[in-house]
């Protein structure tokens, strides 16, 4: 079972910061998790929240504001003052910085575009990724938005696409098997419905958010690809 850093390192560093991306990667993750939203001017940006207030020392949504307005926000310092000082990342960042790596880990990008539609995210995404040689095999694009994951099908079906499920309410799998999901990423109350069990016979399962070393040890005798964790330390050495 792999262990992805959920939101990076985000139980020890500030969330979708690239410092909390470095420090998982230098603990041996097999997979780094991180959110993107999208800037007034069309940068694709690593923050989870439509809203800047909670994780950055500015007010108001992501997409009021230029990539350059955005820059100069203080992402750290909301976690722990020495954090002071880092920045929101831009998507192409992460990817540059995970090209220059050694060793090649996954990275799944979640599309934040449940709550605010971004018109063009997908093909801005997809243009981004096809700038990078051999990024096929190591990226897994997701979303809890059915349609976003239909867009990106449509302009490039052999993308990796991970479709998002809370709970063991969704009515949303056969369309998602349809459009040739990879995996499904749900919650533990997913994982343990019919549909989860189902699910898991036809596609990869990868469980978030798990920071329980007892639930981490359920899911290691159930047929589980990845689990994503705030605290990749602690499940690493399990
Ligand atoms: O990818 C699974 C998980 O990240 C979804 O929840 O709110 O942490 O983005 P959230
Ligand atoms: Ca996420």
């Amino acid at each position: 079972m792999y262990i992805y850093a959920h939101r990076g390192f985000s139980g020890e560093y500030p969330e979708n910061t690239m410092i909390a991306f470095q420090r998982a990667y230098e603990l041996g993750v097999d997979g780094i998790e991180l959110d993107i939203q999208m800037t007034k001017d069309g940068e694709l940006v690593v923050i989870h929240d439509e809203c800047i207030e909670r994780t950055t020392d500015g007010i108001g949504h992501v997409k009021d504001f230029s990539f350059r307005q955005l820059r100069q926000l203080d992402a750290g310092g909301w976690f722990h003052p020495r954090f002071a000082g880092e920045r929101i990342p831009a998507l192409a960042e992460v990817l540059d910085w995970l090209s220059d790596q050694k060793r090649s880990i996954i990275l799944n990008i979640e599309l934040k575009n449940g709550i605010i539609h971004y018109d063009g995210m997908e093909e801005k995404l997809l243009t981004l990724l096809h700038s990078y040689r051999s990024w096929r095999h190591h990226i897994v694009c997701s979303s809890f938005s059915i349609g976003s994951l239909y867009r990106i099908h449509q302009i490039d079906p052999h993308v990796n696409k991970a479709m998002l499920v809370e709970g063991s309410q969704c009515d949303v799998l056969d369309f998602a098997y349809a459009i040739n999901v990879k995996e499904i990423h749900g919650d533990w109350n997913f994982l343990v419905s019919q549909k989860g069990e189902e699910a898991s016979k036809k596609v990869g399962i990868c469980v978030y958010t798990v920071n329980d070393k007892f639930l981490l040890h359920e899911l290691i005798n159930r047929d589980v690809k990845a689990v994503m964790t705030d605290f990749p330390n602690h499940m690493i050495k399990e």
